[in-house]
């Protein structure tokens, strides 16, 4: 790859406060470098080759939109696995239990969840993997996991489903057997009626406060934090919150979030995962 031109500080801090402002995203200034290459990548599709005209060609306008979304993917880290943290999917595992537990009418029993910032799905499927076990032990009840992701790309190859065998870490052979289907040269594709339970939907977490009032019994945001400031950690959480049902549960990575309190969320006093109980209908996860 090419070197991308030298940015002065004072481009390096416009395109700065341009990303920040819009996606929440801060980049420090050790990944001025990512930056650039990010830009002069896109620049060199559309043969250009200066930072301040790349910049104005994103300020409004349809064709702008457009541009910006090609941009925000190049600019975004899409790294995910399957059961990417095996504690936080025990602690969602268990969370249901008492939560089906607790409504005997298997009509009523329904578990929704939102993946906030789901990359290419692996997160997603995993929950609804996880969710779909569950019914041998708890007799059936209804699930849907929905996914959003500000990438657009990202989301494409989501919907899809279709992983390489090497992306299939952290599956056992017997839940490749069963939720997923072979396509040949060592592809796989979620089976139908799993991704039927998925919805991928496009959506800034920045923009969370506009977003249609769903509710969620569980919200799962994990490695998306870490792109924010703190101070805009602890906002995108207390959005977050209006998004979850009163006994729901919030689950981060850990280490994602220090300081961040809640009138109507408790911690989850377990050690090995940073999650948040809405103190609500005393719902508890263990
Ligand atoms: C590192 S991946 C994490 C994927 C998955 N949650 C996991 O833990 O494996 C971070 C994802 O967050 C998305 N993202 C970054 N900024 C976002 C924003 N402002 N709104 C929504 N998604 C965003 C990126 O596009 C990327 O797919």
């Amino acid at each position: 790859m090419h070197a991308a031109p030298e940015m002065a500080a004072a481009e390096f801090a416009r395109w700065q406060k341009l990303i920040e402002v819009r996606t929440g995203i801060h980049l420090p200034t050790h990944r001025k470098t990512f930056l650039q290459q990010a830009l002069l990548t896109r620049m060199r599709e559309l043969q250009q080759t200066d930072y301040n005209k790349y910049f104005v060609s994103l300020r409004d306008g349809a064709q702008a939109a457009i541009e910006w979304a090609c941009l925000v993917d190049l600019l975004t880290v899409h790294e995910t696995r399957f059961f990417r943290h095996p504690e936080s999917y025990d602690l969602v595992r268990s969370f249901c239990r008492n939560l089906l537990q607790r409504e005997p009418d298997s009509r009523q029993r329904s578990v929704q969840v939102w993946s906030v910032g789901c990359s290419t799905g692996e997160e997603v499927y995993s929950l609804a993997m996880l969710l779909q076990e569950l019914q041998q032990e708890t007799g059936p009840f209804y699930f849907g996991v929905t996914g959003t992701d500000i990438s657009y790309p990202a989301l494409a190859s989501a919907r899809e489903g279709i992983y390489h065998l090497r992306r299939l870490v952290g599956i056992s052979e017997e839940q490749r057997a069963t939720h997923f289907q072979a396509l040949g040269d060592d592809y796989f594709q979620v089976v139908s009626p799993l991704r039927q339970r998925t919805c991928f939907v496009q959506g800034n977490v920045n923009d969370i406060r506009l977003a249609k009032q769903q509710m969620f019994d569980i919200i799962y945001c994990q490695n998306l934090l870490i792109y924010f400031q703190n101070d805009k950690r602890r906002e995108l959480l207390n959005g977050l919150c209006e998004h979850l049902r009163p006994g729901g549960i919030l689950v981060l990575a850990p280490g994602e979030v220090l300081r961040w309190q809640h009138p109507e969320m408790m911690r989850i006093d377990n050690k090995q995962c940073l999650a948040y109980s809405h103190r609500g209908d005393g719902r508890v996860a263990e």
